[in-house]
């Protein structure tokens, strides 16, 4: 007790701070999430990301070399499809947008982490995350089947990690048994096991020209359950998940911290396009210092439990240092 007790003896110098430091954020924790475009020359600027760009696929061998010699560990790729139909049938073919970003990455930096989104929404022409039947619903079974599909042409095509994010039911152990039985038992599955139907998309929705027809609250979790993310997570594990994940970040602390408690597997934390924005708008308004307020999420990340962050500012902290 005090006056015995003096906290503040280990913050006197920021040698000493930096010593009982109890998390710390680097190069390794972080992946970057990437959108990449088909059929366009130039760069497309995202208005409501601010710093971000869809990539041309034609510039995307040279965008990755440069990402990994930036210090850039690991990426997600999102595929923005101008081919697209009722189920997303074009992520089925070997020669779709999602195997040919997934060779290219690969090939332009094998060391590099390339991770697959696997989803179906920026695919179909009504936004959904799947096979939707004649009375709207998002069909889960039919879904599973096509999903079977993907997931095999994406580690077909090199991927490192596959990255499951519609929230169908059963999918993390339909994609092990395709993968299994498709030669694939060493590519690991990363499960967006706990992904909240969240506003804090909205900024995606524009990067990924997703023309959304209505919304995903009958697959994705309602933002007021934690208990619910508790199963969703357990049962994930329980059909073979490698890595787990809850998105978005910061408004689900809460959420990580909980499911910390009861896996032992590696767990990712998505900050969203939404997060991302606050920051940058607020910044650029000179409400916010970007680089301590980023730094501090991050950090916030980690002490809260998250192994692995997602993070569109995972170049610049990369680059800039920590
Ligand atoms: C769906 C997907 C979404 C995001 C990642 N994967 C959008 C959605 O569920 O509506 C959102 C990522 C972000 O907001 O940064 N494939």
């Amino acid at each position: 007790m005090f006056p015995t007790t003096r906290l503040r003896r280990l913050r006197r110098t920021g040698t000493l701070r930096d010593l009982v430091q109890e998390t710390r954020v680097t190069a390794h924790d972080l992946i970057l999430p990437l959108f990449v475009e088909e059929e366009i020359d130039a760069p497309v600027p995202i208005a409501s990301m601010p710093g971000v760009s869809r990539i041309p696929e034609r510039h995307l061998a040279r965008e990755i070399e440069a990402i990994a010699r930036d210090g850039v560990r690991a990426v997600m790729l999102f595929g923005i499809s101008r081919h697209k139909d009722a189920t997303g049938s074009d992520t089925l073919r070997r020669d779709g947008l999602l195997a040919r970003m997934t060779r290219i990455a690969k090939d332009a930096a094998p060391d590099l982490v390339v991770m697959t989104d696997n989803c179906f929404d920026e695919y179909t022409d009504h936004g959904h995350c799947g096979v939707v039947g004649p009375d709207g619903a998002v069909l889960n079974d039919q879904t599973l089947d096509n999903l079977a599909v993907q997931v095999v042409v994406a580690a077909d095509a090199g991927a490192d990690v596959i990255a499951p994010s519609g929230m169908m039911d059963g999918q993390i152990g339909t994609i092990r048994r395709a993968l299994d039985a498709a030669g694939h038992e060493g590519v690991p599955v990363l499960a967006y096991s706990t992904k909240f139907a969240s506003a804090f998309y909205g900024p995606f929705r524009d990067a990924s020209g997703c023309d959304l027809q209505g919304d995903r609250k009958t697959y994705q979790m309602n933002p007021a359950n934690a208990r619910e993310a508790m199963r969703e997570s357990l049962e994930d594990e329980a059909e073979g998940a490698d890595m787990l994940m809850v998105k978005p970040g910061l408004a689900y602390l809460d959420v990580l911290a909980r499911i910390r408690e009861r896996t032992l597997l590696p767990l990712a934390v998505y900050q969203v396009s939404g997060e991302y924005a606050m920051i940058k708008f607020a910044a650029q308004a000179g409400a916010l210092d970007e680089a301590r307020v980023v730094r501090e999420t991050l950090g916030a990340f980690k002490r809260a439990g998250a192994d692995l962050i997602l993070s569109y500012f995972t170049r610049d902290v990369v680059r800039e240092g920590f």
